[in-house]
């Protein structure tokens, strides 16, 4: 067919070694110009399946066959099929942090075309600003990637993928880590990649963004196909169902927490930017959080939501604060005193701060809290670490052939549910919560309130942050609206609805 620009017939992966089938016996197909959305739950097989169209595995290490542009294809390497015209931005950000935005865009193709002539750093960024622009990324050529956020991070690796002229560009959850004003960006983008006969393949787990963005949907549960829908088809509850195997009918459960006593008072929190002199990222910041309470914190992209927590959890040297936990002051200075004083976090940068890749489900989960799992004698009880790690395996639906799974090779959403069991093996008192359901699939988003939901009923208390507001006000019985590091407003449930809440954002 030559109006499919890419097709795979009969795709199989296993994992021999971890004993896991990814996927089995996948066709598909995209048209020229169409953007194709690919949804499915943790672990569905997605991000397998977009590795083998774009040479991540090679040719004889899955089965089945590529068509590109009615061709077989067999990429020897992801290189191999980025300049045979597949663009790919993977699930997990991976960019040059020392160098600057330009020299990321174009250090493949220094290789490629200039062997010869010596590139100078101005011509290269005038170059690279020619590019983003004529693009519309809002990225600035000339900055180096450590000072960027995730979001631009993100980005600049849908700039990097593009600069190769794709004919079809794959993108692999690539708003989980963005504002709105850069999703907003990276639609445009994507749009007007699609009116000069672009084709996308675009996966996530917003199905707003698949009703917003995509031409068809194609829906993978377990490895397999299981339904592929035209927009004129396209069908909420139908769409979930096919994902999960399950209808959904109360993405919030409800919530019986009589709330208590005032666990946690912070007065006048304010902290200092480690990277500019004489700025803080937060200032003077007070609140309180009550026992068997989830507090939300609203704001934007830099608003000092991450940063106010992270300050609580003893992650920065150069702040000021008075914090009083149960009426007692207490000094924070580190993490291990934020442990010591019942706080846990669970952090929004999985790979970053929250897990150690190249070890096991059951280390990670237990490694929060090692004297939950010691002998009398003292010493590390293996039975101990198997019955931790496997009930929250069990209770979060972690997929995994065993606890002993290295967790680098578990699927991105798992990850992420496998930070959240760490930060409930250390049994805190007060859990801070940011981004807890980033990249998880509906099901499992429903089954993680309703643990958040258990954890208020014992008396935990909770702070969470979310840049999806119908989760906040799902979830939250307050709400504290930051904004440039001040805190702008505070919130009743009964006040907060999508409105009230952005409104104040921009108070
Ligand atoms: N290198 C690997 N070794 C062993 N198993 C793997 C490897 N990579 C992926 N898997 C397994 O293959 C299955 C599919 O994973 P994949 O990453 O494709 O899921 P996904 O649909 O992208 O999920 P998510 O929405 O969480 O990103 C999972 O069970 C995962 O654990
Ligand atoms: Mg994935």
């Amino acid at each position: 067919m030559e109006d499919y620009v890419l097709e795979a017939k009969g795709i199989t992966k296993r994992f021999p070694l971890a004993g896991v089938i990814a996927l089995s016996n996948i066709s598909f197909h995209v048209k020229k110009g169409e953007i194709l959305g690919l949804i499915g739950e943790n672990g569905a097989g997605k991000s397998t399946l977009l590795k083998i169209l774009n040479g991540v595995y090679t040719y004889g290490n899955y089965e089945g066959e590529l068509f590109h542009e009615g061709r077989p294809v067999r990429f020897r390497s992801s290189h191999d099929a980025m300049k045979q015209g597949l663009g790919y931005v993977p699930q997990e950000i991976n960019v040059m942090e020392d160098l600057t935005v330009a020299e990321n865009v174009f250090v493949g193709h220094l290789n490629e075309d200039s062997r010869k002539k010596s590139f100078r750093m101005g011509e290269l960024n005038r170059r690279a600003q020619r590019f983003l622009s004529e693009h519309h990324f809002a990225l600035d050529p000339a900055q180096v990637v450590n000072t960027m956020s995730i979001g631009q991070k993100q980005l600049l690796m849908v700039a990097k993928a593009i600069s190769w002229n794709p004919s079809i560009l794959v993108l692999d959850e690539p708003t989980t880590a963005l504002s709105q004003a850069d999703v907003e960006n990276l639609f445009a983008i994507v749009r007007q990649l699609k009116s000069k006969g672009t084709s996308v393949i675009f996966v996530t787990h917003k199905l707003e963004e698949i009703f917003e963005l995509t031409d068809r949907v194609t829906i993978l549960r377990d490895g397999k196909v299981i339904n592929t829908y035209g927009r004129d088809q396209y069908d909420r509850d139908r769409i979930i169902c096919d994902m999960v195997g399950r209808e959904i009918t109360n993405l919030y459960p409800e919530r019986h927490v009589a709330i208590g006593e005032e666990i946690l008072k912070v007065e006048h929190l304010t902290v200092l930017d480690p990277r500019i002199q004489n700025r803080n990222i937060v200032e003077d910041v007070s609140f309180t959080l009550r026992r068997g309470e989830c507090l939300g914190f609203v704001g934007l992209v830099g608003a000092g939501r991450t940063e106010t927590i992270s300050a609580l959890f003893g992650c920065y040297r150069d702040y000021s604060a008075k914090v009083a936990i149960n009426g007692q002051p207490v000094e924070i200075r580190s993490e291990a005193d934020a442990i010591a004083h019942g706080i846990n976090i669970l952090t929004e940068d999985r790979k970053m701060n929250g897990l150690l890749l190249l070890n096991n489900i059951r280390f990670n989960v237990v490694m929060s809290n090692l004297k939950k799992i010691m002998n009398s004698n003292g010493l590390l009880s293996r039975t101990k670490e198997d019955e931790e790690s496997n009930k929250y395996m069990r209770k979060l639906h972690i997929k995994a052939p065993s606890n002993t799974m290295m967790v680098a090779n578990l699927s991105g959403g798992n990850q992420q549910k496998v930070v959240m069991a760490k930060a409930l093996h250390s049994d805190p008192r007060i859990l801070l919560l940011d981004e807890p359901t980033k990249g998880i699939d509906v099901g499992s988003k429903q089954e993680i309130y309703e643990i958040i939901n258990e954890l208020l009923g014992e008396g935990i208390s909770i702070i969470m942050i979310s840049s999806e507001l119908p989760e906040l006000i799902g979830m939250c019985d307050r709400f504290i609206v930051l904004s440039h590091g001040k805190l702008v407003a505070e919130i009743d449930k009964e006040e907060a609805t999508q409105e009230t809440l952005m409104s104040a954002c921009f108070m």
